[in-house]
């Protein structure tokens, strides 16, 4: 299966799937949809069984050393990975296993430059240890927790990185603007109505004031990474207005709504 488009793509991404009929909503949807009918993007499938072994096309085989499951074997994969190079050319190759690094927004952007991209997704119990080795660039896992295959993982990637793209989001900013750009989670927003079962909206958004505005959203947004992720202030330490604006008491007093607190009634 092939989504692709002519118009020459920003990238291209090579998913290497036993199960591409998983991705037959994604692709079509959305963000990526969007993105795939307007030639910014192209998403390829390529099934390592159309590569295995025997009348029963095999591409898996019991572990050495023993042990419960079945384990990818390496010659289907590099078939598979050597039919795409033949077909559309050399790409980064990546392995989708619980044992990469952790894929974030910074690894993202990293994948970003690149115009070819290739997704290998594992099944069973594993994919034999040869494979991230001799055939993959990075093994990326996409967070301490054991799925079934690569294959959400490498959804999970392909959307963060499509989104990316220039021309994918609407709005330049709102790249910009985001969670983990800058090592802070994003600012708070509220939409209508101003009051909310109780709850409204900070006063200061609906000053009028620019600067304002923006001094309560860099507040905001350091609070929120200082309140839930410390991890990521002590990477990235708060600055100094950083500093000035989480000590100032302004009239937006604490936001509504704050997932976590007490939610009367349903
Ligand atoms: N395959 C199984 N679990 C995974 C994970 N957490 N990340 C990437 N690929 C996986």
């Amino acid at each position: 299966m092939t989504v692709m488009n002519d118009g020459g793509p920003l990238c291209t991404f090579e998913v290497v799937t036993l199960f591409p009929e998983m991705f037959a909503g994604f692709v079509g949807t959305s963000l990526l949809g969007k993105a795939i009918a307007g030639g910014l993007v192209a998403v390829h499938f390529t099934n390592p069984r159309d590569f295995g072994k025997g009348r029963h096309r095999a591409v898996d085989d019991t572990p050495y050393g023993g042990g419960p499951g079945m384990i990818m074997s390496a010659p289907p994969l590099a078939a598979a990975l050597q039919a795409i190079a033949d077909a559309r050319g050399p790409a980064h190759r990546v392995l989708l296993t619980p044992q990469g690094q952790v894929f974030d927004q910074a690894r993202a952007r990293a994948l970003v430059g690149q115009s070819r991209i290739v997704l290998v997704c594992g099944r069973y119990e594993g994919v034999d240890d040869r494979v991230g080795q001799a055939l993959c660039d990075e093994e990326l896992s996409i967070g301490d927790y054991v799925l079934a295959g690569g294959e959400l993982g490498a959804a999970v990637i392909i959307e963060a990185v499509a989104r990316l793209l220039p021309g994918v989001l609407g709005c330049g900013m709102s790249v910009a603007d985001e969670s983990f750009s800058a090592g802070r989670l994003e600012y708070p927003q509220w939409t209508r109505p101003e009051v909310w079962r109780d709850r409204a909206v900070p006063p200061v958004l609906l000053s009028g004031d620019h600067q304002a505005v923006a001094r309560f959203r860099l507040r905001e947004a350091a609070r929120r990474t200082r309140d839930r992720r410390p991890d990521l202030l002590a990477r990235h330490p708060l600055g100094a207005e950083e500093i000035d604006a989480l000590r100032e008491e302004t009239d937006a007093a604490a936001p509504a709504g704050r997932p976590g607190k007490k939610r009367p009634g349903p």
